[in-house]
């Protein structure tokens, strides 16, 4: 038996399609909401997204936050975050299979020519297109970690070159990886399809510039499903327009919604999708969250804790 509340807050989804879960796994658990949150000082558990500024650091009995999904980014951004309450974030079998389905599919849709396909379609012309045979074909990770390896994992299953690019060093079986500020540079000249999967952080943010795309070799590929903050659209723009860069697909972007007058719905070297390369399960979510309290209630540390000196 739980002995404080939970509180949802700012998760922007419909609560409906979550706490049902939780309610089926703990139907003891004093569930709150934004619209009726009770006593600040009976909440030990928060499931929070984009929690306002301050929010959390007003309720003085929390335990554990549960962000709702991998990234943390808006979370730990609000300064007053209380940081001696731990934070954790989903790290799940679920999540890693959709990115890797998105991650394959953007792959594939630019190894295979898919884009200059639909192009000839549109103008009913029939003409083949050859593509390189995929282990001629270099991918590089920039962000190896739960889900940078497990898509790697899926296109090395194809076939493809696959390095990895992380903060500390890796090793993972036919993959060249590299780590750190001295390691970028040599793994963006060999990055034929780049795949941005790293979380959002000062030393992050803003890092798929001019810079890092003339590093890539002439007609590269750019795929971002990691955060809007990574990108800098007008550096991308120019990139492509320049024909350096063959194509790009974004997930995500600094303004989400992305504004009806942004360029990139309409670049014809662009794909946009609205942030849904992988969407966090209700069910496993929440059975995260169930369990966690139970390690808390037990004493035992949270899983999947964010490193608040990473940000990450
Ligand atoms: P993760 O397990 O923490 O992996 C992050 C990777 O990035 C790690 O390999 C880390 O290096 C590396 N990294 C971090 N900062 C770095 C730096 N300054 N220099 C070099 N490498 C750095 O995170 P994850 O679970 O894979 O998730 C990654 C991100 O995907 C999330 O933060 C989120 O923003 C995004 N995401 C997007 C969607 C979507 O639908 N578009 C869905 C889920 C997640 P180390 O391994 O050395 O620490
Ligand atoms: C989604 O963007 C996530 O961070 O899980």
């Amino acid at each position: 038996m739980a002995n404080g509340a939970l509180l949802f807050q700012s998760i922007g989804y419909p609560l409906e399609l979550w706490t049902p879960h939780l309610s089926r796994l703990r139907p003891d658990l004093d569930i709150r909401t934004e619209e009726n949150p009770g006593r600040a000082d009976q909440i030990h558990y928060c499931i929070a997204w984009k929690p306002k500024p301050g929010s959390l650091a007003a309720l003085p009995a929390l335990k554990v936050v549960f962000s709702m999904g991998a990234g943390v980014d808006a979370i730990v951004a609000d300064a007053t975050y209380p940081r001696h309450v731990p934070l954790s974030r989903v790290v799940d079998p679920t999540l890693s299979q959709s990115m890797t389905e998105y991650v394959v599919m953007s792959v594939l849709y630019w190894h295979r020519r898919m884009h200059d396909l639909q192009s000839l379609q549109r103008l009913r012309k029939w003409r083949q297109i050859a593509s390189p045979r995929a282990e001629n074909v270099r991918v590089g990770i920039l962000g190896f970690g739960a889900l940078g390896q497990a898509a790697a994992t899926a296109l090395q299953a194809l076939n493809y070159r696959l390095s990895g690019w992380s903060q500390t060093p890796k090793q993972a079986q036919g993959v060249t990886t590299f780590h750190g500020r001295e390691g970028l540079e040599p793994f963006l000249n060999q990055a034929d399809i780049l795949v941005c999967l790293l979380p959002l952080t000062p030393g992050t943010r803003g890092i798929l510039d001019a810079r890092l795309f003339a590093s890539l070799p002439p007609g590269a590929c750019v795929i971002n499903a990691a955060r809007g903050g990574h990108l800098v659209e007008d550096d991308l723009i120019r990139a492509l327009d320049s024909g350096h860069l063959r194509g790009a697909t974004l997930d995500v972007f600094a303004t989400e919604p992305l504004p009806e007058t942004n360029p990139l719905w309409v670049h014809p070297k662009v794909v946009v999708t609205p942030h849904s390369a992988a969407a966090t399960d209700p069910a496993a979510f929440m059975a995260h969250v169930a369990r966690t309290i139970a390690r808390v209630d037990q004493g035992l540390p949270p899983e999947n804790l964010v490193d608040f000196a990473r940000g990450y």
